[in-house]
């Protein structure tokens, strides 16, 4: 591919978008580092009423309280929703023209042009202003979050009058309470979001503070004008810290003016140890001795070395290529890596689903970082340890004596989902966070990770399950370990018994304990000790795990969805009008619950996640029952499908699933890209690149195995993968499947099932496809 091309497919271009609601490309154009997230809002915007955005800037993990209001409140119920602040928005500007000021008086904004380098991590931006006095400017914007100091953001505007000289102000401050128009017009001020509080430093530059009232976290912000230019002065005379522009413009001339804001750490408020000052001092200086250029420098070498660890090229299909970019570039830039945040279900694109973290993060998004990035993979698993004694006091308000048990939707660690059946209920979420760890610690061998938290999380959810389940004393579970009472990640169907995902999930979940608790009694016993693990404790979970009740139906020779699955009637798919969909929004749960119909695969999710527990005519009767019946209300539905297509060799379904959920935000498939993207979507456009059409498997027998198959459409196929300390290629074409190991001495894999044995001397090899 020429060079030109090759940059062309990095660049998501106005152009290419067929939705233009600006909500919609708030989201797609949001920049974001882990640690913050900004929309691509109308920089006048900033919180005008009736400019139909969602400007702001979005911390991961910094929220505020508020009460759920129950009409009836059991015992255990979560008191507190948890919802993440919307901040000033960074990219926020106010122009002066004829003496009239954005901020007041509504000038009119259009977008001409945008484009995101995702190479780079650049948004570049072109506006039209028109003044309420008809004075044209073009406004550009160029503005990026750093990818090498997550504190960082920088925005760079070059303004020009069109068809006028004269004085123009520019203003960049963030007030102190937000400036909203009331219906008939007239400004007024107020605080629109009443959980915050703001406060200005007194400083040579404009920063505030901004802190919670009920969470009571804080954090700190200031921006610097980042040059020498004397058309810039700061001044803080009516309270309101600011710069200043005073602009004697000439028509067609453009003025440019950099910009960088620091926005620390969240920090508690009961923390006496956090020092503004020295923060604020060190920020500055900081950002003194740099400038828009060299800050991006730093930023785009990031940027770049990320995408040389977890790029995935797709030749042939210009539009997939792009998608699973894009795709790629958000799960990147949304991932917290300090160990203490995780991966909002819409990054921190938006305020959708309220900065939540779900078991997206452990299923949908951790294995691309797994094996691509596994230091972020660890940071992100970090999370939930954190999160444990949260989970221990919920796994006790269930009523248990022991284990821990993880918040179906949380920030802080505690439960915040009001509606707990298609909640609380989706206990599943403990056994995918275990199952998550432990496939990070067999993919890494990051055995230490094992030491300081996985065997932790892992014992604690076993735990969990042991006390939650119990042994049926009747009829064909008689003996067995069942499990009643739960919400499978099929969110139409609630609170039944034995949810054959849960049970082998948790199966699973049980054997890990036992497993790592062998491991370490040879390394480190002290660590069995001190977490109280005892040889009963062992058995029982074996036992529990050999005995568990994993429904199925015989004359349909399926696997059954739950213990009363198959005696419902099925979903009246024929009389349901196309824009019915997503049923939820148009059906009572309880119209759902007593029907067979998927949101999203549940028991298809246990045999993509354990290949090994049937053969491909079991796997194919389960697909075939289950499709029909899946409405993909979730978008994180179709990548499951198109892997397991992959797996029963319907290749042609497999690639349709794919071409749809690649698109799944550039083309706005779900209808809500407004609020956020879909991040889970996004990871697991990644499984079905490596798990679905490389058909890569990992299992403790054979260790890494490839299928590939590659679908017509496309010419080739390349990612990278790292295991166990190697780095390899991976280049599927139609008729051949090329292995080269990038990083590391040795390693081997199996691929159609040949022996592939990859040495120092011998990096490369390849393996002829059979016609699948
Ligand atoms: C899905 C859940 C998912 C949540 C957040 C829901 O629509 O059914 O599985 O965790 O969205 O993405």
């Amino acid at each position: 591919m020429a060079v030109n091309e090759q940059k062309q497919a990095f660049q998501l271009h106005l152009q290419e978008l067929t939705d233009r609601n600006g909500g919609f490309l708030e989201t797609v154009y949001a920049l974001a580092n882990g640690h913050f997230g900004v929309r691509a809002s109308d920089p006048l915007q900033g919180k005008l009423q009736g400019s139909g955005g969602m400007p702001g800037l979005f911390v991961n993990g910094f929220y505020d309280f508020s009460k759920i209001n129950y009409g009836e409140v059991y015992a255990g119920f979560p008191e507190n929703n948890q919802t993440i602040a919307q901040l000033p928005d960074p990219r926020y500007l106010v122009l002066e023209v004829d003496g009239q000021r954005s901020d007041e008086v509504s000038f009119s904004t259009r977008v001409v042009d945008k484009n995101l380098d995702m190479e780079t991590g650049l948004l570049n931006e072109l506006f039209e202003i028109t003044s309420p006095t008809g004075k044209i400017l073009q406004l550009s914007l160029s503005s990026f979050a750093s990818q090498a100091d997550e504190a960082i953001y920088c925005v760079s505007y070059t303004i020009r009058p069109l068809n006028f000289s004269g004085s123009v102000k520019l203003y960049k401050q963030h007030p102190y309470i937000d400036q909203v128009f009331s219906k008939d017009g007239d400004i007024r001020a107020v605080s629109r979001n009443n959980l915050l509080d703001r406060q200005f430093i007194d400083a040579d530059f404009p920063a505030l503070q901004i802190t919670t009232q009920r969470s009571q976290l804080g954090l700190v912000m200031m921006w610097r004008y980042l040059g020498e230019d004397s058309l810039v002065s700061f001044d803080s005379a009516d309270g309101i810290p600011k710069y200043v522009m005073d602009l004697d413009l000439q028509q067609g001339l453009a003025e440019s003016f950099d910009f960088g804001y620091s926005i620390s750490q969240i920090h508690s408020l009961m923390d006496v140890a956090m020092n503004h000052n020295a923060y604020l001092k060190g920020a500055n200086a900081h950002l003194q001795h740099h400038s828009f250029s060299s800050l991006f420098t730093e930023s785009a070498h990031r940027m770049q070395a990320f995408w040389r660890d977890a790029d995935v090229q797709i030749e042939g299909d210009p539009e997939s290529q792009k998608g699973i970019r894009f795709n790629l570039f958000h799960l990147h830039q949304s991932a917290g890596h300090d160990g203490k945040t995780s991966i909002p279900a819409k990054g921190l694109t938006g305020a959708g689903y309220e900065g939540h973290y779900f078991w997206d993060t452990e299923t949908f998004m951790l294995p691309a970082f797994t094996y691509t990035n596994p230091s972020m993979a660890r940071a992100i698993l970090m999370y939930r340890y954190h999160t444990l004694d949260a989970a221990r006091r919920q796994a006790h308000d269930f009523g248990l004596d022991s284990g821990a048990m993880f918040s179906w939707r949380t920030i802080n660690g505690a439960e915040a989902s009001p509606y707990f059946p298609a909640g609380t209920a989706q206990v599943h979420i403990n056994a995918d966070i275990a199952h998550a760890a432990s496939e990070y610690i067999q993919v890494t061998g990051d055995t230490d990770f094992l030491v300081e938290a996985g065997f932790e999380i892992i014992l604690e959810t076993a735990r969990f399950w042991r006390r939650y389940g119990s042994f049926g004393v009747d009829g064909p579970q008689s003996g067995h370990f069942v499990i009643n009472k739960v919400t499978g990640p099929d969110e139409y169907t609630a609170l039944v018994n034995n949810n054959y995902y849960t049970n082998r999930m948790a199966q699973h979940n049980l054997r890990l304990a036992v497993l790592y608790a062998r491991q370490l009694q040879q390394t480190h016993p002290n660590k069995l000790e001190e977490l109280g693990v005892t040889e009963k404790e062992l058995q029982a979970f074996s036992h529990a795990a050999d005995e568990m009740y994993l429904p199925y139906d015989d004359e349909l020779a399926v696997k059954m969805q739950d213990d009363g699955a198959f005696n419902l009637e099925i979903w009246p798919f024929d009389q349901t009008p196309r824009d019915h969909y997503p049923l939820l929004l148009h059906y009572h749960p309880l119209r759902l619950y007593r029907h067979q119909v998927n949101k999203q695969p549940d028991t298809l999710l246990s045999d993509f996640l354990f290949p090994e527990d049937q053969d491909i005519e079991q796997l194919k009767r389960d697909f075939d029952y289950y499709e029909p019946l899946t409405t993909h209300d979730s978008s994180l539905s179709r990548p499951i499908f198109s892997i397991l297509a992959n797996r029963i060799r319907a290749h042609h379904k497999a690639y349709r699933y794919i071409a749809e959920s690649l698109l799944t935000d550039l083309n706005n498939g779900q209808g809500n890209s407004q609020d956020g993207v879909h991040v889970g979507s996004m990871g697991a456009s990644w499984m079905e690149m490596t798990f679905g059409v490389a058909g890569m498997i990992r299992t403790q027998k054979d260790g890494l195995t490839f299928s590939p198959h590659l679908p017509s459409q496309w010419t080739a196929l390349t990612f990278k993968i790292k295991y166990q300390g190697s780095q390899v290629s991976v280049h599927i074409t139609r008729s051949q499947a090329i292995f080269k190991l990038v990083v590391g001495d040795a390693m081997t894999l199996h691929c159609d099932g040949q022996l592939v044995s990859l040495k120092a001397k011998s990096r490369t090899a390849t393996v002829t496809l059979d016609e699948k």
